[in-house]
């Protein structure tokens, strides 16, 4: 049933990364979420510094025309989105950001990945210092955050929306994750879940048992919350930025 959940962060489209591996693995996919609640996808593949953004999202949108036409009359409505899931580190200046970065759709919202190992605080000061408004994905997984699920706080209070990942509250990812993620849901700091699937079995692991846990965990009004009502107000599209194509994307401020 539809209940107009976005999923902000998925690799929902095939033979671009490590997510789906075909057409029809990217159309069940889909048909997963729709089941699910879900009516729009962000397709977000990793997209890394050096990357060619506009071959990259000319890429995402061919399998996005070659999905929906694959899935015809049976999804009508689903709607799958260019984004990506931008990698950045403390290494990367400012200028190299807003070089490769790729924005969720036509907002100016870039969602981001830092690295899985070592302090947070570096890669947040470098991010923070970039003036780009970011959305950090599954905040739960990182070591750092796992060890101690206060430094999620560090991630607010940078200014940053955090993501986590459905499936880290059903222990996709480990025991650790799943109770650094379950504390960090209950602090009440996470503005966004989505689902970061990359294949059939995860998304149906994912969209059963990880939506009854945060069916479980959450009233119904902030599950809505945190399925429809945040992802859309931080990917909703600026009135004045049509479309994101290569000369429209933003720089640095
Ligand atoms: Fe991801």
């Amino acid at each position: 049933m539809n209940k107009g959940y976005i999923d902000i962060h998925s690799h929902i489209l095939y033979d671009v990364d490590d997510g789906a591996g075909t057409v029809e693995e990217s159309v069940r996919m889909m048909k997963a979420l729709a089941v699910a609640g879900f009516s729009v996808s962000f397709a977000t593949p990793h997209n890394m510094p050096g990357n060619d953004r506009g071959a990259l999202l000319s890429r995402c949108r061919e399998r996005i025309r070659g999905i929906t036409e694959k899935a015809g009359d049976m999804l009508t409505g689903y709607s799958i989105l260019p984004g990506a899931e931008n990698y950045f580190d403390a290494t990367l200046d400012r200028g190299e950001a807003s070089d490769y970065f790729i924005p969720l759709g036509d907002s100016d919202t870039f969602l981001v990945e830092i690295p899985f190992i070592g302090e947070v605080s570096l890669h947040l000061s470098a991010l923070r210092r970039s003036g780009l408004r970011c959305i950090i994905a599954h905040v739960e997984r990182y070591a750092d955050v796992v060890q101690d699920p206060n430094k999620a706080y560090l991630f607010k209070q940078a200014g940053f929306l955090l993501q986590m990942n459905i499936g880290s509250l059903i222990g996709i990812y480990g025991f650790d994750v799943m109770k650094a993620a379950g504390r960090i849901l209950n602090a009440g700091i996470i503005d966004i879940l989505a689902t970061d699937i990359h294949d059939i079995a995860h998304a149906d692991v994912v969209l059963s048992k990880g939506l009854e846990r945060v069916k479980a965990l959450l009233p119904p009004r902030q599950v809505t919350k945190v399925l429809r009502d945040m992802p859309a107000s931080a990917a909703h599209s600026r009135p004045d930025k049509p479309r994101t194509e290569e000369a429209d994307l933003p720089r640095v401020r």
